[in-house]
């Protein structure tokens, strides 16, 4: 087991590069589930996780490159990085196996209480999750939350919405309409007139595509363009800013820098292989969970390859994006993503695609925003976008776009 874990844990501040390292053979994909909101339980696929790491007490069943998942959905679960419970190296490989943390033994009676809970009070379905309790924080409150006022604005705005959906979504029970927003796999199905939830878009998917395609200059203006270099700086959750270059090529090769203090923190694919820097360190990206993290960010020819890049795309409802109006459609990047594309109303633009990662123990998060669009040689490029999920929060805004700039393929490259 090789690892280095990166930005986070060692304390850079804009988690690009959590870098997890597995050894021993490529992963295949994570083992399908069903769709609905229940995963069954994990079919074995390829070797199960105590064949492939060296301490495995409780996740004896678990296929191996489903590991680095759960361990994620545990840490977002919890609010905490892997060091929370693992022993830390201060550069190369981190000895994942160790039990020398208290927290991990917690963790692994944790998972056996969830699991008797499961067991006992829900037919053995995985409906309590480490989530369920923790919410993102170490010791889950004992006190239900007071109903907390804020700013006056915050009011009438999270009103006004209340109101809005109140009018989309006439058949919506409160429970659906508290999921809102949430992992989407529910979302499917439930609609269509006189049935229980929202109404599908009047549009078809050819008309949403062929808007937001219009939207962003036209297939011919879109064509053209092989690749784009942005610049600019990223802010993380904490107001911290430093200089950020987004390099993309056609086709798929996609390159993010930060210029930290300790050097270029990177997150680059070639289109095949994926690999990340980080305190003069790069390794390939080689869990599954980590490269659909990186391919997902390639945004370069996404218009034009919508279809091809999402498995049963279909728009599934009408939604509120801030003060817009959105048609969400939804599909699938590999059989345990599924992204929730917003699309405005009015312009056609994709302004949000919200991303569901479904774990063996529960759904992980991530949301992309997209704002500020300008010209940029007859086409609409995002001058901010906004990347969040469990362990960060980043802001890109770019003040210098160039599309068709020559880019050496090497920088895509792991080297
Ligand atoms: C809340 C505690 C907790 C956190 C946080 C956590 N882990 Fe774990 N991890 C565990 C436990 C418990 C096990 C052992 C599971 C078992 O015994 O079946 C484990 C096992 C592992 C193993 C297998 C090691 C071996 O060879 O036996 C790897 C790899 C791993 N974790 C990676 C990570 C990574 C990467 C992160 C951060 C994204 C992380 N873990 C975060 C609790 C945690
Ligand atoms: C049914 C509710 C519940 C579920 C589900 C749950 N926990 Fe907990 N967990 C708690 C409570 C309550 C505490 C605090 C116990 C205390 O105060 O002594 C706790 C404490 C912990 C701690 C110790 C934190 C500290 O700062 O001491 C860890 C680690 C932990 N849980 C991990 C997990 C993991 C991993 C999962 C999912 C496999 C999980 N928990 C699922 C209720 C839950």
């Amino acid at each position: 087991m090789k690892l280095s874990c990166g930005a986070v844990v060692t304390g850079a501040v804009f988690a690009l590069t959590l870098g997890v390292r597995a050894s021993g053979g490529a992963p295949q994909v994570a083992g399908q589930q069903p769709a609905g909101q229940q995963p069954a339980p994990a079919v074995p696929q390829g070797p199960l996780a105590p064949e492939k790491y060296k301490n495995i007490q409780v996740l004896k069943d678990l296929p191996a490159d489903q590991l680095d998942g759960v361990m994620r959905f545990v840490s977002a679960s919890l609010g905490v990085n892997c060091e929370f419970c693992h022993v830390s190296v201060p550069r190369g490989e981190w000895p994942m196996e160790k039990d020398d943390k208290r927290m991990k033994q917690t963790a692994r009676e944790m998972i056996e209480m969830t699991r008797a809970i499961n067991a006992k009070s829900f037919e053995g379905r995985q409906t309590v999750n480490c989530a369920s309790c923790h919410h993102g924080l170490q010791e889950p409150s004992r006190i239900p939350p007071l109903a907390v006022p804020f700013t006056p604005e915050q009011i009438a705005a999270a009103a006004a919405r209340a109101r809005a959906q109140a009018a989309q979504r006439p058949a919506q029970t409160p429970a659906a309409a508290g999921r809102a927003g949430g992992p989407p796999a529910g979302a499917e199905g439930r609609g269509g007139p006189g049935g229980r939830g929202p109404a599908r878009p009047a549009e078809t998917l050819d008309q949403i595509v062929d808007k937001y395609i219009q939207a962003l200059g036209g297939r011919p203006a879109l064509e053209k363009v092989r690749s784009r270099v942005m610049r600019g700086t990223v802010t993380n959750r904490a107001g911290q800013s430093l200089p950020v270059i987004v390099e993309e090529k056609m086709p798929g090769k996609y390159r993010l820098t930060i210029e930290t203090a300790r050097g270029p923190e990177v997150r680059a694919s070639n289109g095949s292989a994926a690999w990340v820097q980080n305190a003069g360190e790069t390794h390939e990206v080689t869990t599954v969970f980590e490269r659909q993290e990186t391919t997902r960010l390639v945004d370069l020819g996404r218009a034009l390859r919508l279809k091809e890049r999402y498995q049963n795309l279909a728009p599934t409802r009408y939604g509120r994006l801030d003060d817009k109006d959105v048609i969400i459609v939804t599909g699938r990047t590999a059989p345990s993503v599924t992204e929730q594309l917003h699309f405005d109303r009015t312009s056609g633009l994709l302004l949000r695609r919200a991303i569901s990662t479904r774990t063996a123990m529960g759904t992980l998060p991530e949301q992309i925003d997209y704002s500020d669009f300008r010209n940029v040689n007859g086409v609409k490029v995002p001058f901010q976008i906004v990347r969040a999920s469990w362990g960060y929060h980043n802001t890109q805004k770019f003040t210098d776009v160039k599309v068709n700039v020559p880019v050496d393929d090497a920088r895509f490259d792991l080297k």
